[in-house]
């Protein structure tokens, strides 16, 4: 793939931030994401790619846009597997909180998971971990070997968790081994780059998520050099077909770096919509300029590259999603 490609994906997912932002705080999440998958499908035209959407907005019959197997990209470009979504953190965005961003990887031709929307159990760290931890051992053994590799104390480590019910039990088990534990309300991906940043106090993510955010944060840690294990989390007969159609043959195993993003090259962009844990949101400079942050990372340089745009938005068509929620009515 080349260089350039990262630059042409960024301003994908700077159309998507911009026309998700347009609803921040409005409680109307599917319009939030409606605006978002709208803004990225139209723009994707223009992409010097032959794409094949991997991950996206869901199966055919469910998503009108960026659904499962669409092609995408102008076809002048490399054959390519592209993981997106226009909106991580559609929650977010309607309640106006923090880390919302919009998310695309592209990998080369077969090498993203098919990874279908449950939940995974996740565990990710950054270059100096990666390659010694194992999603399997016991919780005790994990943050010992934290320890041992990354030299820090007990006290020193710092774990990122998305707050919720069914972490309970983890977050009760890092409070007793006296580590520090960031919450986190959503959004997963941007929790488990955190991990993986050079300039992160962040050492481990652990806890489950969404299966296709998963994949989407393994391909930026790829890109930064580290490393994200999962395991898919089949609730009930049902989820276990839809993981053994999507051509997962062991649903549970342990799922490596490999398995979710193949060997070869990837880029990763993102750009925030609401400010988070490492970029910051959309900002509406008066009537006509909006500025966004985004991120730009290639896994065969490793470069990060933040890129800050100030954009006119009198010269630019930003599509309000409602065209889609027609469509999608009419479904
Ligand atoms: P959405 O964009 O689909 O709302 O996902 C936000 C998110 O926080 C993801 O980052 C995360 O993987 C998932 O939700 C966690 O799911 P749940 O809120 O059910 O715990």
């Amino acid at each position: 793939m080349e260089r350039e490609l990262g630059l042409e994906i960024v301003r994908v997912t700077e159309l998507g931030a911009l026309a998700s932002a347009r609803w921040i705080g409005r409680g109307d999440k599917n319009a939030a994401d409606d605006a978002a998958t709208t803004a990225i499908r139209s723009m994707f035209d223009s992409v010097s790619i032959d794409g094949t959407v991997v991950i996206g907005e869901g199966e055919m019959d469910d998503a009108p846009m960026l659904y499962i197997g669409e092609k995408v990209g102008n076809r002048r470009g490399p054959s390519v597997d592209v993981a997106v979504d226009p909106l991580e953190g559609t929650e977010v965005v309607a309640c106006g909180l923090h880390n919302a961003q919009s998310v695309i990887a592209i990998a080369d031709k077969g090498s993203l998971l098919h990874a279908p929307d449950i939940y995974m159990e996740k565990l990710a760290c950054g270059p100096e971990l990666a390659g010694k931890l194992r999603l399997e051992d016991p919780l005790e053994v994990t943050l010992q070997k934290a320890v041992h590799y990354s030299g820090k104390s007990l006290s020193e480590l710092t774990v990122m968790v998305l707050d919720r019910k069914r972490h309970e039990q983890l977050i009760a088990g890092l409070r007793k081994a006296g580590v520090r534990i960031q919450l986190l309300s959503h959004g997963d991906v941007a929790g488990a780059i955190a991990a993986a940043l050079p300039d992160s106090e962040v050492d481990l993510y652990l806890g489950s998520g969404g299966a296709p955010e998963g994949v989407l944060a393994a391909a930026a840690l790829k890109c930064l050099g580290g490393e994200l294990q999962g395991r898919l989390l089949p609730d009930g007969p049902f989820e276990l077909q839809r993981c053994l159609r999507m051509g997962i043959a062991n649903p549970t195993r342990v799922l490596y770096m490999e398995d979710m993003v193949g060997t070869g090259d990837v880029i990763f962009a993102a750009t925030g919509v609401t400010s988070g844990e490492f970029l910051s949101g959309v900002r509406f400079i008066g009537k006509e300029r909006a500025e966004t942050h985004s991120v730009i990372m290639r896994a065969q340089s490793r470069t990060i590259r933040y890129v800050r745009s100030i954009h006119f938005l009198p010269g630019k068509e930003i599509p309000d999603g409602m065209a889609l929620r027609k469509n999608a009515a009419s479904l």
